[in-house]
């Protein structure tokens, strides 16, 4: 009873949405104690400014209500701000202040010039202080600061750095001020100061885990015992140890992220959130030691693969490492201990992740044998060509031998080689305090997964060109009925067939990979082409599309239209032929173009099969592509072996009729019919056994 009355009581820690009477007759919604709230009117679309909020207000911490208003010119600038604050007074500042405020408060609207304008505005007012009446400028342009550090990261590297530099150390200097209050949050940078404190030896700072990313007043706690806090409560901790006592002031600025201090080592590419600690500490010979530890930012995907502890030196316009040392916490965090030698103030943790791969077998023993079998009915039916080519055309022989040539390479290779033989599981960190170059570590090329990669890619685009030549033979048989395949074809199908694939991988390797960013070109867990960016979706920019898909997809492509030319024209001819008996090179444009349906299909189940990480679904792809792989080394075998043999010899298909064949449906009796003077051909029978 007692606890539900208190609830009740307790009171809420925003202001309500509220309406304004004329004069300022604005609305404002709901909003968190100390921020600004901007309005629901905006500038009309013919200014200016049309679009940002007329004005704001403040939501008042101790009455819990908005204060009064402030309103905006819809055809006021950064840039006239800029030139008018030095010349302001202080009513006028406060004009300007909170103009400024509402000028950046649509963070994604803002150009980096904007920005820098902002940046020197901020700077001029805050370090301009004369009176003691000056709370509600700082307000407003801390409010300001924080807006600004919402900008996009991309922005934030062409604003002045020389402006930032000067603003950071403002801010600084304004956490220690007199006139600013013991504690201001804003969203993105939070300020606390210990102010009149007499003979302390140690100062705790630190900010508890919440479930808003934005800082909040009641997770800061400032103290002057050193406690142990649960580590997994804390985001953020410095401890400051002093060698004697300490009377002076102290004072705290948390930046959640680092937009301030653009770095030209450190280059994040990861959508990682670098906080940024400054302490301001008068003097350096009481300083024993600070010690500081950041939470990591990255998501389940990665993990922490090595980090750096630093400070940001003014003089380098960089971060920082000496002086600083690495420790780890007793829960295995990163932790840092800087020495007051040569360290000023600004600290981070710079740390660089890397995926947590996960290695899986790709092949289980289902698709070994079906690419095993393909191996087999492949290499049967190249000999066979190669023995019997004088008995035939040297055309087909080509294209058909060097169809099964490549895919049989494949097969062997994608056994071997798919699995990447170079693990990287454990991470060993380094001990020694380097600022790592990225958020985002990538081990340089080990192993000979690269090679397998191009090896892959090459036989597969080959396969698919010697496909797609194979239906362009026969196309052309079709055209030229009487005089067979043109003499120039065989002269043009080895360079295309071969080169076509090499000139793709050349390519792909080219222009995705190098020696230190392999995965630019080819994936971890597999050797594979690289197909997904860093949010794990497909991505039209990788190898794998316009390496081999695309290519692949326009073979596919060509071979259809070549189908449907073909039967469009035989049609056109003899409107009975589907019904006929005797279809000339019938089968060899059905054998063409199933092959290529086959190829697709199985593939882009290949293709799936690496990317799926459900057991079920996998163990069910496995079946099918193992099915559609063993089909089509085995319907090679037919259409390219079997069927010519059994015509040779039609005693064994005599003796296979009515025991075997006959179970199916359908039986296809099949024979070459040799005439003097033209190519050869092929003619089916249909018969239904049924
Ligand atoms: C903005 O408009 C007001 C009139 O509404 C005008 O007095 C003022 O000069 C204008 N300022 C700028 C910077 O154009
Ligand atoms: C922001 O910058 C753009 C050009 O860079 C300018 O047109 C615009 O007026 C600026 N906005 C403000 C509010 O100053």
């Amino acid at each position: 009873m007692d606890y539900f009355l208190l609830l009740m009581f307790v009171p809420a820690n925003f202001c309500p949405g509220q309406t304004f009477p004329t004069p300022n007759a604005f609305t404002f919604p709901k909003t968190v104690l100390g921020q600004f709230a901007s309005s629901v009117e905006q500038c009309p679309s013919n200014t200016p400014n049309a679009g940002i909020p007329q004005a704001s207000a403040l939501c008042n911490i101790i009455t819990r209500t908005f204060e009064p208003p402030n309103q905006v010119k819809c055809n006021l600038t950064l840039d006239s701000i800029n030139a008018d604050v030095p010349g302001a007074n202080l009513n006028d500042k406060k004009v300007l202040a909170s103009s400024t405020q509402i000028l950046t408060s649509i963070p994604e609207r803002l150009t980096s010039q904007n920005i820098t304008n902002a940046v020197k505005i901020t700077h001029f007012l805050l370090s301009n202080q004369q009176t003691t009446d000056q709370n509600d400028i700082v307000v407003s342009a801390v409010a300001t600061v924080s807006q600004l550090l919402s900008t996009r990261e991309e922005i934030f590297s062409s604003v002045s750095r020389s402006a930032v530099s000067l603003l950071t150390q403002t801010l600084q200097k304004i956490s220690l001020s007199e006139n600013s209050s013991p504690l201001l949050v804003q969203p993105n940078i939070a300020m606390q100061s210990l102010k009149g404190q007499t003979a302390i030896r140690h100062v705790q700072l630190t900010y508890f885990k919440g479930q808003s990313d934005n800082f909040l007043p009641d997770r800061i706690k400032l103290q002057t015992t050193q406690t142990e806090i649960f580590k997994d409560v804390i985001d953020l901790q410095m401890n400051i140890a002093f060698n004697q006592d300490f009377n002076k002031d102290i004072g705290f600025v948390l930046y959640d992220n680092d937009r301030f201090f653009q770095s030209n080592s450190f280059q994040p590419t990861l959508d990682t959130k670098r906080r940024v600690i400054s302490a301001s500490l008068p003097e350096i010979t009481e300083l024993d030691q600070i010690k500081f530890t950041f939470t990591e930012s990255a998501d389940s995907t990665m993990s922490l693969n090595d980090f750096a502890c630093v400070f940001w030196s003014y003089s380098k316009n960089d971060w920082s490492p000496d002086g600083c040392f690495k420790t780890t916490g007793p829960s295995g965090q990163a932790e840092c201990r800087c020495l007051p030698k040569t360290v000023k103030t600004n600290f981070a943790i710079l740390m660089s992740f890397n995926i947590n791969y996960q290695y899986s077998e790709a092949l289980s023993w289902i698709s070994i044998i079906g690419c095993a079998l393909s191996v087999v009915g492949l290499s049967v039916t190249s000999v066979y060509q190669i023995i019997t080519r004088k008995s035939r055309g040297t055309n087909p022989t080509l294209l058909v031998v060097n169809v099964c040539i490549s895919m049989m390479v494949f097969y062997l290779l994608f056994i071997f080689g798919i699995n990447n033989p170079v693990k990287h599981l454990t991470v060993a960190k380094s001990t020694q305090n380097i600022v790592p170059a990225s958020d985002y570590h990538t081990y340089p090329d080990q192993g000979p997964c690269t090679v397998f990669t191009a090896l892959l890619q090459f036989f597969l685009l080959a396969t698919f060109t010697w496909n797609t030549l194979y239906g362009f033979n026969v196309f052309l048989l079709f055209k030229n009925q009487v005089s067979g395949t043109p003499t120039w074809f065989p002269k043009v199908a080895l360079p295309v067939g071969w080169g076509l694939p090499a000139v793709i991988v050349g390519i792909s390797l080219g222009s995705t990979y190098s020696v230190k960013e392999p995965l630019g070109y080819r994936q971890e867990e597999f050797c594979w082409l690289a197909a997904l960016d860093h949010n794990l979706n497909f991505s039209m920019g990788k190898p794998m599309f316009w390496g081999l898909v695309l290519p692949l997809l326009l073979m596919l492509i060509s071979n259809a239209a070549i189908l449907l030319h073909f039967s469009h024209n035989i049609c056109k001819t003899n409107p009975n032929l589907g019904r006929s008996r005797k279809t000339p090179l019938k089968n060899k444009i059905l054998s063409s173009f199933s092959l290529a349906v086959m190829l697709g299909l199985s593939w882009s189940i290949g293709y799936i099969l690496l990317i799926v990480r459900d057991s079920y679904l996998q163990f069910l792809l496995t079946v099918v592509f193992c099915v559609l792989n063993t089909t089509q080394g085995v319907q090679i075998l037919i259409l390219f072996t079997l069927r010519p043999v059994l015509k040779a010899h039609p005693a064994i298909l005599a003796a296979l009729r009515p025991s075997a064949i006959s179970l199916h449906r359908r039986t296809f009796y099949l024979w070459k019919n040799k005439t003097p003077d033209s190519h050869e051909s092929y003619i089916s029978t249909v018969q239904s056994s049924v």
